[in-house]
């Protein structure tokens, strides 16, 4: 059952009667800085006290290879998907936060590929409905590059979709296309809230990186792009090198403070 609460339509399982709002962080291209936006602002979510579920559904596993090397090892969304007896609970992995929790991707050589073979789209929704009953508030959905297979269903179940756009001059362009594709998309699921675009790897010392930014604040609407902005910067890699969000490394709250600015707009966006 969908309830709308302050214009975001929130699954409402009539068992327990608990909320939880998905939201894709989604791209046409790849290597964006999708993967990093969903972790570190799952990571900014769940430290502010909201129950917080990241689900990898990239076949490439990168959430669970940047968080839990072993994830690999273990059942995920793939095979959530693929087989009806592992229901969504028995995915879920904790992490030492009590408000964070993981599905990693799972088994996924049949996908890497870019195929699909098992996953419907009843199975995906049946998968958000029973993450729906287990009392999360938020499940961030990292995706894989491009608005088509298994992410078409997701943005399906999605009730917001964020678009993490690298800071450099090519990439801009294909922007305002994206989002019109993300915004006919509510043809098929009218709840879903188009959030935006986050530039990320923004290097303010470049004029081209400047220049990126600038001409995509000129072309699309004041709203459409957060004033949030990730930086390029080392921790990055270094954080994804030791399987953990920037904000728990010693010298990580520099770029962690860009993904509490970042949460603070999207908890306004959706009201939470
Ligand atoms: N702000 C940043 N500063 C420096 N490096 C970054 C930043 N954001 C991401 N990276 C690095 O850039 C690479 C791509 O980032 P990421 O994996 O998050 O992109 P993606 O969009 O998820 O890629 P894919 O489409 O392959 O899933 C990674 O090596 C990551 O560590
Ligand atoms: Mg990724």
């Amino acid at each position: 059952m969908l309830l709308s609460v302050v214009g975001i339509h929130c699954r409402l399982t009539h068992r327990f009667q608990f909320l939880v709002i998905i939201l894709a962080v989604t791209s046409q291209k790849g290597g964006v800085g999708k993967t990093t936006v969903a972790i570190n602002l799952a990571y900014a979510l769940a430290k502010s006290g909201k129950k917080t579920l990241l689900v990898d559904s990239d076949p490439q596993g990168s959430v669970g290879l940047s968080l839990t090397r072993e994830s690999r090892t273990l059942d995920g969304f793939y095979d959530s998907l693929s087989s009806p007896s592992i229901q969504a609970r028995h995915v879920i992995v904790p992490t030492r936060m009590e408000t964070f929790s993981l599905v990693p991707a799972g088994q996924t050589e049949a996908y890497e590929l870019g195929g699909s073979p098992d996953v419907t789209a009843q199975s995906v929704t049946a998968f958000f409905n029973e993450i729906g009953s287990e009392g999360y508030d938020v499940c961030i959905v990292d995706t894989a590059a491009g608005l088509f297979g298994t992410t078409a269903m997701i943005l399906r179940e999605a009730d917001a979709v964020l678009v993490p756009q690298q800071a450099e001059p090519l990439g801009v362009r294909s922007v305002p296309t994206l989002l019109d594709a993300l915004v006919k998309m509510r043809a098929d699921n009218p709840k879903l809230k188009v959030l935006g675009v986050v530039m990320t790897m923004t290097m303010p010392h470049l004029s081209e990186s400047k220049e990126a930014v600038a001409a995509l604040r000129k072309i699309l609407p004041e709203e459409m792009v957060t004033k949030a902005e990730i930086r390029r910067d080392d921790i990055f890699i270094k954080a994804s090198a030791k399987g953990l969000p920037v904000g728990v490394m010693p010298e990580g709250s520099h770029a962690q403070k860009s993904f509490d600015e970042l949460l603070t707009e999207v908890r306004s966006k959706l009201a939470i």
